[in-house]
């Protein structure tokens, strides 16, 4: 009954690493591990999915146009570029059924984002990974690696590492003609992208997200930037109704709130410089970090990873174990930038691990 691609994917033991938090509702709980904002959404969101609410029997515009003209006007590209999807999870979905013939090869840099390789899985292609060395970029290496590949994802900046591909490294990598496919899931922290360039190049598509900066993980948003003849067959491919009608609205109401969204962007990332400062002063070993999140190697509190997060846990405060993401190891830990106060939390319930108490 299990199609030969799917039972691949059941043998290669592929599968989204869930967040232990999910399960756990504790009251009171710190959640630093899903790289959510812990500043939700604008009130004017708010108030635009109370409005909506009341239409909540009638389906949804299936072209979405007012978000894609809201997008378009957030960006300065024409709604014609812009593909949306049911967050970006779904774009990696249908970027792969679009773009992937069987067995065509996929390029996977790890560690990152385990939807790639899920994506890739689930529709037909080979991933092939290649490892980051020493969690860097190296556009030399990328393109060695890219030799057989029709597709290749890019996390700018990755997840977890945190850092990116230079925009001299992307370039050198489009020149090789293959689909790139950057995900700027992060891009609002991070104050680059590469989204208008997309619109004139042949083969490059972005991914983008609400989830992040502009706070609507739940509400599920993404969209795919790029030229009109990569943006139209995801068009045709994606279900005609994927974006509900309250997130469509509260989409469009989060994009037109630029100046909420620069006040969560300069809180989180003078978050993450505290969190860098205080991490690092606890003898952890800190990638640096363009997202809302940091890396970390915990070794040198002289436990694991695992360790660390059980250790928190406890405690009520949940950060990410890598060791379920491919590639990353046992060592290492990401840490989602919450609010001041569960940033002083974290860093003192670490004090008290170093302690021994
Ligand atoms: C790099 C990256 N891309 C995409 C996503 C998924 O975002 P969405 O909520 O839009 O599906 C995430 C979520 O963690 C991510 O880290």
């Amino acid at each position: 009954m299990i199609p030969k691609r799917v039972g691949e994917m059941l043998r290669a033991g592929a599968s989204y690493p869930l967040a232990r938090e999910y399960d756990i509702r504790v009251p009171g709980a710190i959640n630093l591990a899903s790289n959510e904002s812990p500043y939700g959404p604008s009130p004017t969101v708010l108030r635009a999915l109370r409005r909506e609410l009341k239409f909540a029997g009638l389906y949804p515009d299936p072209r979405a146009t007012r978000l894609k003209l809201a997008i378009g006007a957030y960006l300065g590209v024409d709604a014609s570029c812009v593909a949306i999807g049911n967050g970006s999870d779904e774009l990696v979905d249908l970027v792969c059924k679009v773009f992937i013939n069987p067995l065509g090869r996929v390029l996977i840099p790890l560690p990152t984002f385990a939807m790639y390789e899920l994506s890739c899985r689930a529709n037909g292609g080979r991933p092939v990974f290649y490892s980051l060395p020493n969690f860097e970029w190296c556009a030399e290496g990328l393109k060695r690696a890219a030799k057989g590949a029709v597709l290749v994802f890019i996390g700018r900046p990755n997840n977890p590492t945190g850092n990116g591909l230079s925009l001299q490294g992307l370039r050198e990598l489009l020149g090789s003609g293959k689909l790139v496919v950057v995900d700027e899931a992060y891009a609002e922290f991070a104050g680059y992208s590469v989204a208008k360039l997309a619109v004139g190049r042949k083969n490059l598509l972005v991914l983008r997200t609400l989830s992040k900066a502009f706070g609507l993980a739940g509400l599920r948003v993404g969209y795919a930037v790029g030229n009109p003849n990569l943006i139209e067959p995801i068009e045709r491919v994606r279900a005609p109704f994927n974006v509900n009608r309250l997130a469509q609205a509260a989409a469009v109401a989060a994009l037109r709130d630029q100046r909420y969204l620069r006040k969560v962007v300069a809180m989180i990332k003078s978050g993450r410089t505290y969190m860098r400062r205080e991490l690092t002063k606890l003898g952890l070993k800190v990638l640096p970090s363009d997202a809302n999140f940091l890396m970390a190697d915990v070794s040198p509190l002289g436990a694991s990873a695992p360790e660390l997060c059980d250790f928190l846990a406890e405690r009520k405060i949940f950060v990410r174990d890598l060791s379920g993401f491919r590639g990353a190891g046992s060592k290492y830990v990401r840490i989602t930038v919450g609010t001041p106060r569960q940033n002083r939390q974290l860093v003192l319930a670490l004090k008290k691990f170093k302690r021994g108490v």
